[in-house]
């Protein structure tokens, strides 16, 4: 008898106790195969996530085919929601701790990335896999095109506060320009109503690593008097580099990687 215990219906609430609110979303995690939903051995899944979040495991295209219903599960779950809480709530202590400058001479900014930082592709992922499925450019822009991505509640709260302190805010992205306007649109229907800059990836970039691109944009923004105070991402390449920020931040993404 084939049990389809594992068939999970998962119900994503990216709702946080503080409030924002993102409507519910049903997804199916798929069923394995073979009865009970025989694991592979020896692979553990929270070793590779390990690994992952690290940057000790580097150049993937796919998540292993066996952790599919671990990632998610994490993704879905409330520990992606915990350790996405815990890291912005370190980025507003370090913000506290720094004396922010109050002249105007220098502006102190917050750099944030957004695919998987600000904004999340979640809908997207649950539908393909969570990562087993290899990233497919056509099917991923066009989800970017219905500007439907939902906040991460956690850094939308940070976000908030941030401004609250008089922060100025630089999105950089590896969107493209010809992304910039749906990108605007989602970031505000989001709850990102205002920022400094929102820096996307032009042509004089392309086929250049998220590294070299993202660390030429701060260069720049250091160059024009500011001082990054702090870098939040979910790729290492979004942290890696020159001109990082006086601390970096890591969010969870045992999704993709990007380099
Ligand atoms: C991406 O998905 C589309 C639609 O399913 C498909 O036609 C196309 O071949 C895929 N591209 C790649 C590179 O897999």
């Amino acid at each position: 008898m084939l049990f389809l215990l594992f068939l999970a219906a998962n119900i994503l609430v990216l709702a946080s106790a503080k409030g924002s609110h993102i409507s519910n979303q049903i997804h199916l995690l798929r069923p394995q195969s073979g009865s009970g939903g025989s694991r592979v051995k020896g692979l553990s899944c929270q070793s590779w996530r390990y690994g992952v979040e690290t940057n000790s495991v580097i150049g993937w295209k796919t998540i292993p085919v066996t952790c599919e219903d671990y990632v998610g599960h994490y993704m879905l779950g409330s520990q992606y929601r915990k350790d996405s809480n815990l890291i912005i709530n370190e980025a507003f202590l370090h913000v506290k701790s720094l004396s922010l400058s109050k002249n105007g001479v220098v502006k102190d900014v917050w750099v944030f990335d957004i695919d998987e930082t600000t904004l999340s592709n979640l809908p997207y992922y649950a539908q393909h896999g969570f990562g087993v499925e290899l990233f497919n450019a056509t099917l991923f822009n066009a989800w970017v095109g219905t500007g439907k991505a939902p906040a991460l509640p956690e850094s939308l709260e940070l976000y908030k506060k941030l401004l609250k302190h008089g922060v100025k805010v630089v999105f950089i992205t590896g969107r493209t320009e010809d992304q910039r306007t749906i990108t605007e649109t989602n970031l505000k229907n989001a709850g990102y109503h205002t920022w400094d800059k929102l820096l996307l990836k032009d042509k004089a970039f392309s086929g250049k690593t998220a590294v070299e691109y993202k660390s030429a944009q701060r260069k720049k923004l250091e160059e024009e008097g500011n001082r990054i105070i702090g870098n939040m991402g979910d790729q290492w390449s979004d942290l890696l580099g020159t001109n990082t920020g006086i601390r970096t931040f890591k969010l969870p993404d045992p999704m993709y990687y990007i380099s």
